[in-house]
């Protein structure tokens, strides 16, 4: 049996992979703020220090998947400090535990947003592992009216530390596979309220155009997801794999 942790656990895409999870046969251990096996709140060093922790007593320090799906959206600096110090710090922490398997692998949740404008100072603090600059830059974009950046931001970062961390020892040179799905629009708790308001749903067809079969069920990404922390997966690292039915190929063109 497979052991592995899912951040995100309680709701959406990381409950879906919970459940695709287990029905294959593996062990899950769920983090989330409520409803999990282990109950931590990724935004803080306390809150990631306590989930480590709880995850490596689980486990019994051995951990053949790390799956970090947790996140939130919004104009807060919680955009930073769970999507993109959550799930740094969660993998660190249980980076370990992952080189102490057989076949260990590592995945995030990124997202098309990631390609969207982002505010650079805080991109930039968040490469640099400095949480209270991009926290205080967040505050700063928000009191601009420019907090709609902070959720690409902490997007964009996560997919450069993980393009930066992947090949090094720690991750590639330990047999750590560590890569991250992007979606486009999932229909998940997160994105419901776009669909509520006619104006702001026409306003995200426009940003995330999805040619190929429109906007996608949680169990779509959790099964990508699945393939990433799978035994089969031994070559394919660094990668920000977009599952976004054709946005980012849209919105990017050819050249990329
Ligand atoms: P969701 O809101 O259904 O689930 C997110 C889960 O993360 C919730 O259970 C929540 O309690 C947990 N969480 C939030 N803050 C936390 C914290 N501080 N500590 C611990 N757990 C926390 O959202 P969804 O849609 O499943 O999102 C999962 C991931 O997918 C996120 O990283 C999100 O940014 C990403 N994503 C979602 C898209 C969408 O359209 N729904 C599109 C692209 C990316």
């Amino acid at each position: 049996t497979r052991k592995i942790a899912v951040s995100g656990s309680a709701s959406g895409i990381g409950k879906a992979l919970a459940e695709l999870l287990r029905e294959q046969g593996d062990e899950v251990i769920g983090v989330d703020l409520r409803d999990a096996d282990v109950c931590a709140d990724l935004s803080g060093p306390e809150g990631r220090a306590l989930a480590v922790e709880s995850v490596l007593r689980l486990s019994g320090g051995v951990l053949d998947g790390v799956v970090a799906c947790a996140g939130v959206s919004g104009v807060t600096t919680l955009t930073v400090r769970v999507n993109h110090f959550g799930v740094v710090g969660l993998l660190e922490g249980l980076r370990p535990a992952l080189a102490a398997a057989p076949a260990p692998r590592a995945a995030v949740v990124g997202s098309i947003s990631g390609t969207q404008p982002v505010d650079p100072g805080v991109v930039a603090a968040c490469l640099e592992g400095d949480e209270d600059t991009a926290v205080a830059l967040s505050e700063r974009a928000i009191e601009r009216g420019e907090g709609r950046r902070l959720y690409p931001s902490s997007k964009s970062a996560l997919a450069k530390w993980l393009r930066r961390e992947s090949v090094t020892p720690q991750w590639a040179g330990a047999g750590i596979p560590l890569n991250a799905i992007a979606p486009g629009v999932v229909l998940t708790p997160m994105s419901a309220p776009l669909f509520e308001d006619e104006a702001m749903r026409k306003a995200m067809e426009a940003a995330v155009p999805m040619p190929l079969n429109g906007h996608a069920t949680a169990e779509v990404i959790a099964e990508a997801l699945a393939w990433l922390v799978s035994p089969a997966n031994t070559h394919m690292t660094g990668q920000v794999i977009y599952v976004d039915g054709g946005a980012e190929a849209t919105l990017r063109g050819p050249d990329v």
